[in-house]
């Protein structure tokens, strides 16, 4: 859990800074372009990362309910039912952002929804900044993405520093430092993310 957890990490601030992009002119454009230069490369990612994905999942799945069991019985016992509720949470947003994951996969991968509009921009590159800027100015779709993405931060603040916890680098001492690293990181994801579907749904960034 901890490893496979590490790695969407990864994968996550790479992608919010990638999506970053959106901020600079062609920028999101030429970056989208770039990465899909190279198909092998692209193909090798997405099978690792839908691996990688799938192992959080099914592992992430039985542990919850491992725990729940274990604990179903021991609610006199306080640090039991904070175990219990913590990986319970992390079960329900997990599952959150699956449903937003392969909502966002329809949408912006196989643009299979009927806000995307994909066109060619004036240098004949695949439009992905008109592709999400049209998506966005729909308040639904950007009240969606703000909605999953506080579903992401409370799934990483609590599991940025399980990871710490699996690993046997938390004590009595870090743990309460490990505990703001890991909701640090998950308000500065929050806040990277978000930004976007907020400047575009409140006119700020335009087509
Ligand atoms: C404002 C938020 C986001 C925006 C604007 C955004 C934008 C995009 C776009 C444009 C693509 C298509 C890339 C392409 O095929 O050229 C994409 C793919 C993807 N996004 Fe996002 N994304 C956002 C948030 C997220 C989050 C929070 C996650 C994961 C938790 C995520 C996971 C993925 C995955 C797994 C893909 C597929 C990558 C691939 O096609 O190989 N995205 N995103």
């Amino acid at each position: 859990m901890a490893i496979t957890g590490q790695f969407l990490v990864l994968f996550i601030v790479i992608h919010m800074l990638g999506n970053s992009s959106i901020f600079i002119p062609g920028g999101i454009n030429a970056y989208a372009e770039h990465l899909h230069s190279l198909p092998p490369l692209v193909w090798g990612f997405r099978g690792i990362i839908l691996v990688v994905a799938a192992i959080h999942i099914i592992f992430g799945v039985q542990l919850s309910l491992e725990n729940r069991a274990a604990n179903a019985d021991s609610y006199a016992v306080k640090n039991l039912k904070r175990a219990t509720l913590s990986s319970l949470s992390m079960l329900y947003t997990g599952l959150l952002l699956l449903t937003f994951i392969i909502y966002h996969l329809l949408q912006f991968t196989i643009h299979a929804t009927p806000d995307v509009v994909m066109g060619i921009d004036a240098q004949g590159r695949p439009d992905v900044f008109h592709m999400v800027v049209g998506s966005f100015q729909h308040g639904i779709i950007a009240f969606i993405y703000i909605a999953a993405m506080v579903t992401l931060f409370m799934h990483l603040a609590h599991g940025i520093q399980s990871f710490f916890q699996t690993m046997g680098w938390n004590n009595d001492k870090t743990l309460p430092v490990i505990g703001k690293i890991g909701k640090v990181v998950a308000v500065v994801l929050l806040l990277g993310y978000a930004s976007i579907p907020l400047f575009i749904v409140s006119g700020i960034l335009k087509g």
